[in-house]
């Protein structure tokens, strides 16, 4: 069921349609940037670098020569794209997750490791984990077991640390071409040089326009699939949390595929970022100049 919604068969999906590749090839640059994703994409690399930024040192005696088993399966699968040791991503934090559970035991381990395997809601929040019935039971618990060894790093995550791939905590302000002024906590150009976009929001461009737009429409202007604009969701109000949620999770029953375990929070964030600036009509459609140019 994931198997076949999963990003990582978005990529023979894509190729096996004939109109899509009619798409992607009007875009040199997202073609380019399919390509290079298609060869570096193979999950564990793709896992370990979701796991540089998600697992720092906090709590745990971690050292790189000497992993635990359980942080090493972690970063295998892709728990990374969706957690991080001490800060919220989609679901909570890891040592958040070992304060909630500690002192209880075997019983922990039994619960959460079902939880993993079956993915489900309702215990932090709305969002639903994405099932995990590959991972097999001596896995999860493997890892289970090490979420449940982290120590609670004595601050709150949510003080400790600001979402890695989240706001800057900065204001930008700009002005459209009607002369409308926007502010945004990101920089959507180059400093001292509006007219080039920041190499966040270029990327972002171009992971849309190889990923996104087969039912978001090229440069987001809406598309197939009942799939919606996503400039007028933003513009309606959804946050950056909701959109990670919503690419991490997917809504399978609905057509939107699950992204966990093909991109990272960052690159969802530099996703956001390029659909965010079209949303407010700092970039047109089409390839925005960059420092690239
Ligand atoms: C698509 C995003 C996503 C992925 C991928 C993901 N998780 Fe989660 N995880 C969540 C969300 C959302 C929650 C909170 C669910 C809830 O509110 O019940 C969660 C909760 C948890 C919990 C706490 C469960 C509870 O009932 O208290 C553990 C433990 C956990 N995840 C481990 C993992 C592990 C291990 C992996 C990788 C094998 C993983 N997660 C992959 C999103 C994800
Ligand atoms: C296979 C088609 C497909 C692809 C590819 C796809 N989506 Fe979606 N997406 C959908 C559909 C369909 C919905 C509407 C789901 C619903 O009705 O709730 C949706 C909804 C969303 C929403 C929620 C919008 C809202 O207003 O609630 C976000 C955010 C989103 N997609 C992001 C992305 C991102 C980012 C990518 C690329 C990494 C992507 N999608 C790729 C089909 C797709």
């Amino acid at each position: 069921m994931k198997a076949s919604m999963t990003g990582r068969n978005g990529i023979p999906k894509m190729r096996n349609h004939a109109w899509t590749i009619v798409a992607v090839g009007a875009f040199c640059s997202a073609c380019t940037a399919m390509v290079a994703l298609a060869l570096a994409i193979s999950p564990p690399s793709r896992a370990a670098g979701t796991a540089a930024s998600g697992a720092p040192s906090s709590g745990s005696s971690t050292n790189s020569n000497h992993e635990p088993a359980g942080l090493k399966d972690a970063k295998a699968s892709d728990c990374f794209a969706c957690h991080a040791i001490d800060h919220k991503v989609v679901g909570p934090a890891y040592d958040e997750v070992a304060k909630r559970y500690a002192g209880q035991g075997d019983a922990a381990v039994d619960k959460l490791a079902k939880k993993v395997i079956e993915g489900g809601s309702g215990d932090w929040g709305s969002v639903a984990m994405t099932p995990h019935a590959d991972l097999g039971e001596a896995r999860a618990r493997t890892i289970v077991e090490w979420i449940l060894s982290l120590k609670p790093s004595g601050v709150s995550s949510a003080a400790a640390k600001p979402a890695a791939a989240g706001p800057s905590g900065k204001t930008y302000t700009y002005k459209t071409p009607d002369g409308t002024g926007v502010k945004l906590d990101f920089a959507v150009f180059l400093p001292g040089q509006q007219e080039k976009v920041s190499d966040e929001v270029f990327t972002g461009y171009e992971q849309f326009n190889a990923y996104c737009n087969r039912c978001h429409g090229d440069d987001a202007v809406g598309g197939a699939y009942a799939a919606p604009d996503l400039r007028h969701s933003l513009s309606g109000g959804m946050t950056y949390q909701q959109f990670i949620d919503t690419a991490m999770a997917g809504r399978e029953a609905k057509g939107m595929p699950s992204w966990a375990g093909f991109f990272t929070p960052e690159q969802i964030r530099d996703i956001y970022e390029y659909v965010k600036a079209r949303s407010v009509g700092l970039v047109p459609a089409g390839r925005p100049p960059s420092g690239q140019d």
